[in-house]
């Protein structure tokens, strides 16, 4: 698989190389004695060969259940109630058991939240490579022992600790062990969710370099998860703004960085301050996200936004084009036109 030039990146828009990922309005519901929750409320976005596509949002926002519902590992109360994820061209949500465990690992993999952490403590990190092997390929466990030393190797931790138990390794070389055993099978999806947040901030550039490089070699394509967008911005080529169960806001990275539509990507900026530069003041978002149980009318933005008209209380923005390869769900966005029928609701 081809890695992208400068210039693809620069380039890129809404699947400018083929998409290896497209949700098309997906919405996932928790069912709850209190009220239903739709936690993930008609999301759409695709994934280019060779793309890192990356999805912020605050907590609760519904970002672990987009990554749950493409490895189709959502369980009760969880329900998969509308919409599709094609993975190369195939729906996931119409395959079989057998199917899917075929598909998930070999075609996509994830690094859970707190990865380092879901590693057998019992387990040689080399006898849980070699058991990633034999489980999905025929194999025999000589060749698989050598596959794990070069998987290793590919994550720079020295193929001696195949022979170390997790508890041996330090917090950032556990979270590379994860990282390989993701990529044993060469996923062309990597889902990573929240990869480095329990790690301190210098293993955790280290980590983002070594993805970056690693995706750069190898070229599959990442969906990355975060909170932190500046995070994000340094990794991804484009990304998703996420808020309240909607995508706000997608645009590529830099584009997103330097000229923010929506309101509440600028607030999440302004929350986490780039990892590199000068000091920023951090500037938090005013209140919490809303209760998802009861989501707010029109824009779910609104209670929270210094911008908010009272249109905004009442018409709720779908996500539309703002400039070319930049779309936002704003009413504020110059020339933003709500479609009629949008705007009857
Ligand atoms: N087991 C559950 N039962 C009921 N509702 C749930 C459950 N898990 C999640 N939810 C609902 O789904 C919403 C989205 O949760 P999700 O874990 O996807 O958020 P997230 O964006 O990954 O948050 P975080 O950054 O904290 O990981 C939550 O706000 C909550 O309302
Ligand atoms: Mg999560």
């Amino acid at each position: 698989m081809e890695t992208l030039t400068e210039q693809d990146r620069g380039n890129i828009g809404r699947a400018a190389v083929g998409p290896v990922l497209s949700v098309k309005n997906l919405q996932v519901q928790y069912t709850a004695e209190s009220g239903n929750v739709t936690a993930v409320d008609g999301v759409s976005f695709d994934i280019g060969a060779g793309e890192v596509f990356g999805l912020a949002g605050e907590s609760g926002c519904g970002k672990s259940t987009i990554a749950n519902a493409i490895m189709r590992l959502l369980q009760t109360p969880a329900k998969i109630t509308g919409g599709s994820i094609e993975l190369a061209g195939r729906n996931l949500l119409d395959l079989g058991e057998e199917e899917l465990r075929r598909t998930r690992w070999r075609d996509v993999a994830m690094v859970f939240q707190s990865a380092m952490n879901s590693l057998n403590p019992v387990m040689t990190i080399g006898d849980q490579i070699v058991d990633v092997f034999t489980t999905h390929e025929k194999m025999s466990k000589q060749a698989a022992r050598e596959r794990a030393a070069e998987l290793l190797k590919l994550v720079d931790i020295s193929p001696d600790r195949l022979k170390s138990y997790p508890h041996q390794l330090s917090g950032g070389m556990r979270q590379r062990a994860v990282i390989a055993i993701a990529l044993a099978l060469k996923p062309s999806l990597l889902i990573m969710d929240e990869p480095t947040t329990a790690l301190d901030v210098v293993v955790q550039q280290e980590i983002m370099h070594q993805i970056k490089e690693l995706q750069q070699r190898l070229g599959f394509s990442i969906l990355f998860i975060t909170h932190d967008i500046s995070l994000m911005v340094e990794l991804s080529h484009r990304m998703a703004v996420m808020y309240a169960g909607k995508l706000v806001e997608v645009a590529p990275s830099k584009t997103l960085l330097d000229n923010p539509f929506h309101p509440y990507t600028n607030a999440l900026m302004g929350a986490f301050p780039p990892l590199t530069g000068p000091r920023v003041e951090l500037i938090g978002i005013p209140d919490a996200p809303p209760n998802m149980a009861h989501p707010p009318t029109g824009c779910r933005f609104h209670p929270r936004c210094p911008l908010a008209t009272e249109a905004c209380r009442t018409i709720e923005p779908p996500l539309l084009p703002g400039a070319e390869n930049h779309e936002a769900a704003c009413l504020l966005v110059p020339g933003y036109v709500v479609p009629r029928e949008r705007s009857r609701r």
